[in-house]
């Protein structure tokens, strides 16, 4: 299948696209750079021995979207792009809503226009906020959003279901993310923060090769067996072909069709058991201290993910340990550049 990947060239995008070619599809990326950075193409050649198509563009551009379907012939569509810094949400709510509710309804406008009907849209457990127990399998109710971003998800889902139930060909997923981490096992394409990192793995990583002084650590006086935070850490190749899964689920299903998976490990591991893996695997020690807990972190979520192995015929195969090897080697690459 010719797949669109908005996004392509970030984090998630990247590693699915390595996942999309391996399994015989002819990926397209359509990215603007604003949060991900050209070398991702090389570094994906690299892995995949060939260039791969690929349009600089925004994703919130109607005329953009429409010269890529009229470029391409697309069978199917993974949306990735999207603003997706949580704190910067809450500052710059309008850019949120504009990019990334904007871009969707968009993208679906224009994948009417050219009869494309599948798409995979890239959601989160964020839309779950603090639930009231865990592993949440995705009947565990939505809970308002503590951010604009998280907002910005939930809406998404909404808008995918609402177009569905209005009638016509539309076959959508929603995959909701857990925490992505790692890299690529060949540390040709990994995690590229923009800035000081906010996401855990890329501050211990920064931190282990010197970059940064010390690890915060957020809060060791939560309601969890050692006090830190719990999270369903996934290794982000498991959570790339989690996409492809969907989307080859997506051959199966009737013409007007519309379902959420939670996409995660199934486990929950506290952050401080996280730095604790990190120090073993890589035989290191991590400078950190306690600090602070930081407002609107959840106290524990980690997924069901019992709905998506048995639908999606998709289960992780990464453990915990390797993400954060293939995360520290990513690491020592990106120092070396
Ligand atoms: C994880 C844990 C922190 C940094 C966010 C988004 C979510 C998704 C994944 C996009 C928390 C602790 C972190 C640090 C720390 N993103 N921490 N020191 O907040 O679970 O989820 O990223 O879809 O939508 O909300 O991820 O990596 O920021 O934090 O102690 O320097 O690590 O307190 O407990 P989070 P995170």
């Amino acid at each position: 299948m010719n797949i669109l990947v908005t996004g392509g060239a970030g984090f998630i995008g990247s590693h699915t696209v390595v996942e999309l070619v391996s399994a015989g599809h002819k990926p397209i990326i359509l990215d603007d750079f604003s949060n991900s950075n050209k070398s991702v193409l090389l570094g994906l050649k690299n892995i995949i021995g060939h260039d791969v198509d690929f349009i600089e563009g925004n994703c919130n551009d109607e005329d953009t979207l429409r010269k890529v379907f009229k470029t391409f012939k697309i069978d199917g569509v993974i949306h990735f792009a999207a603003a997706k810094a949580v704190g910067e949400s809450v500052k710059k709510p309008l850019k949120y809503y504009e990019l990334n509710v904007g871009s969707l309804i968009k993208l679906i406008k224009v994948m009417a226009e050219f009869k494309v009907t599948k798409l995979v849209f890239s959601s989160s457990c964020t839309v779950y906020g603090e639930p009231d127990f865990v592993p949440i399998t995705e009947s565990t109710p939505r809970k308002p959003a503590n951010s604009p971003y998280g907002n910005t998800k939930t809406m998404g889902e909404d808008i995918l279901r609402d177009t569905v139930l209005a009638g016509g060909n539309a076959q959508f997923i929603s995959l909701r993310y857990f925490n992505p981490i790692g890299a690529h096992e060949s540390a040709e394409i990994g995690e590229l923060p923009s800035g000081v990192p906010s996401n855990l793995v890329p501050y211990i990583t920064q931190t282990a090769i010197g970059a940064r002084e010390s690890l915060t650590l957020f809060g060791d006086d939560y309601d969890t067996p050692d006090g830190t935070n719990i999270r369903d850490f996934i290794h982000v190749v498991d959570l790339a072909k989690a996409h492809l899964a969907a989307l080859e689920y997506l051959n199966t299903v009737p013409s007007n069709f519309y379902d959420v998976f939670n996409i995660g490990t199934g486990k929950g591991y506290s952050v401080m058991e996280l730095i604790k893996t990190f120090e073993s695997v890589n035989d290191l020690k991590l400078n950190y201290k306690i600090g602070p807990r930081r407002t609107g972190d959840t106290v524990k979520i980690y997924g069901d993910v019992k709905k998506a192995n048995d639908v999606l015929k998709w289960k992780t195969e990464k453990s915990l340990e390797e993400a954060l090897a293939d995360a520290w080697k990513w690491e020592q690459k990106l120092a070396k550049k």
